[in-house]
């Protein structure tokens, strides 16, 4: 019988993508989700076991049931705007429902955990290189919630041996290209799924927040990771901790930025349609740029990020957008 993970947030868009690469490595995994945000119909790979992370109760009936060797976190509230103005759904979700989870695997001896933080953790520092010794000083309440699940995950390793693997995304972006799962947000938020809509006419112009940025053009700069190999770094860390080596954080982005303007540029090229857009004010909480500065998951973990150009996330993106969608 093959090992069983708990996939948190399995019916998310990364959890999604995550489930479909362990099925593939050989391993069971276990989607738990509440469908807040999630759909019932992206779980494809694995059992469903529905839940709250705010149960305890349920939370151990799972871990009692499947007994799973290891824990990948997805699940989280993560708009960084909503964070601004609902802080509270923001702490009481990410860090009191992460801390449920984690006493809960620690309860039952699942000892591996794998654990979905952000780049938001660093916040805003101009001219410096964001690696994963960078200072954290989030500028939102999402990034602030993220590093501290990243500070419970230290203490319990300290008191009961949790061992775990951190990665820091950058913007995850694309989709599966068989076209199973896909990005799917309701209310979507994310730059490039608007921007589609915006282009067949889904829904109104694509608003640009803020052109007064300090960078080349005026736009927000990020690194955009393609979530197929997202995933296959949440795979490498699982033999990580399979393999007994120490906990350990990884940035997981390409090193390369791109702004607002540019992602609307290579949409234009790879949709060949015009990107209808205005411009709007900046956001809250957003950052001017987010580029990572760290090859470590390339050095050390052997992750080869090969589909992260903005030419094939934005093709991806865009077959399963014109294909492919859940309802409720
Ligand atoms: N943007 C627009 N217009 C929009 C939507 C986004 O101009 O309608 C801009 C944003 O201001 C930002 C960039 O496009 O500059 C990317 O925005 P996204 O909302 O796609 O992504 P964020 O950078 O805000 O956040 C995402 C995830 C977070 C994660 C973060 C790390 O949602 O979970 O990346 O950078 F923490």
């Amino acid at each position: 019988m093959a090992d069983h993970v708990l996939v948190t947030g399995g019916a998310g868009y990364i959890g999604s993508h995550a489930c479909k690469a362990l099925a593939a490595a050989g391993v069971i995994p276990v989607t738990f989700d509440n469908l807040v945000t999630g759909w019932e119909e992206a779980v494809k790979f694995g059992p469903f076991a529905q839940g709250d992370l705010l149960d305890r109760a349920r939370l151990d009936a799972v871990f009692a049931e499947y007994q799973p060797i290891a824990v990948m976190h997805f699940a989280a509230l993560s708009q960084v705007g909503e964070s601004m103005s609902e802080p509270g759904k923001y702490w009481r979700n990410n860090v009191s429902g992460s801390l449920n989870l984690i006493e809960a695997a620690v309860d039952s001896g699942c000892m591996n955990f794998v654990f979905s933080s952000t780049c938001a953790t660093y916040g805003d520092q101009d001219n410096v290189v964001l690696d994963e010794n960078s200072a954290q000083y989030p500028i939102n309440a999402y990034g602030a919630s993220k590093r501290a699940i990243e500070d419970i995950l230290r203490d319990f390793e300290t008191s009961n041996g949790l061992r775990h693997v951190i990665f820091r995304y950058f913007n995850v972006a694309g989709a599966d290209p068989d076209g199973e799962v896909g990005e799917f947000h309701q209310p979507e938020t994310h730059l490039i799924p608007l921007m589609l809509d915006a282009i067949d006419g889904k829904r109104d112009a694509l608003t640009i927040f803020g052109t007064d940025y300090d960078t080349p053009d005026g736009t927000c700069i990020r690194d955009y990771v393609h979530v197929c190999d997202l995933v296959d770094a949440h795979v490498l860390g699982l033999k990580w901790l399979q393999d007994d080596k120490a906990s350990r954080v990884f940035n997981l982005g390409t090193g390369s930025g791109f702004s607002v303007r540019e992602v609307i540029d290579h949409s234009r090229s790879v949709t060949n349609r015009e990107v209808p857009y205005n411009e709007g004010d900046r956001r809250a909480g957003d950052c001017t740029k987010l580029v990572s500065g760290s090859s470590r998951a390339v050095s050390e973990l052997g992750w080869s990020p090969t589909r992260s150009t903005l030419q094939q996330m934005i093709a991806d993106a865009w077959r399963w957008h014109q294909t492919g969608h859940y309802s409720k």
